[in-house]
């Protein structure tokens, strides 16, 4: 392998106080793309675009992500007991996009099932978690969300990533690891 000969010096730095530097330097680290799903108590379907999706335990199986308290569903996943993750797949950008912004109709048109909790499954997602609410913590300006897992599926489509900013898709430069 060629050695990487682009800037050998940080791109940047500064203490944890710039909010600016420090969001650039978190967005080094690539994950997936998420929607995930609820539902209020009068039965709209609310969701919203989250990276903040990670694997926590497997026995029991636990999952987690990070919510903004200044999100307007807020009270939706942290006083309903169920959630759903839908990790979006490479053709998915349009849901991305959809559910990443603060409008009221983020369902409208779009094709769903109901899960665990009467909550809205989206179609074509590369894999979804079906879980019911088990802890709410607070983080700062988010509240870290728990959830057991109930049901999961998973699908050979190319799962979105999220990079320093921008969508892509991942391109293997290793050989698959072992397990
Ligand atoms: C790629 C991407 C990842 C995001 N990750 C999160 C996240 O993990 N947690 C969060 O609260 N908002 C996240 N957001 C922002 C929300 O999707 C956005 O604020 C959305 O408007 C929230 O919906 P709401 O206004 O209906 O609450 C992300 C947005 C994008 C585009």
């Amino acid at each position: 392998m060629q050695p990487d000969t682009r800037a050998a010096r940080w791109a940047g730095d500064g203490p944890s106080g710039d909010p600016r530097a420090l969001r650039q330097a978190l967005g080094s680290f690539a994950t997936g793309v998420t929607v995930v799903t609820t539902v209020a108590p009068d039965g709209r379907p609310v969701g919203l675009t989250a990276s903040s999706f990670n694997s926590v335990s497997m026995d029991p199986p636990l999952i987690l992500w990070s919510l903004s308290n200044h999100s307007p569903s807020l009270a939706a996943f942290c006083n309903g007991g169920h959630f759903a993750v839908n990790v979006l797949a490479d053709g998915q950008i349009d849901l991305c996009q959809r559910f990443g912004r603060p409008v009221p109709d983020k369902f409208d048109g779009l094709a769903t099932t109901t899960g665990a909790g009467g909550v809205p499954l989206l179609s074509g997602a590369a894999a979804q978690f079906e879980c019911a609410l088990e802890a709410v913590y607070p983080g700062g300006d988010h509240q870290i969300l728990l959830g057991r897992v109930l049901r999961f599926r998973w699908s050979e489509r190319t799962p979105l990533l999220f990079c320093r900013g921008r969508l892509g898709a991942a391109l293997p430069v290793e050989p698959a690891l072992a397990g």
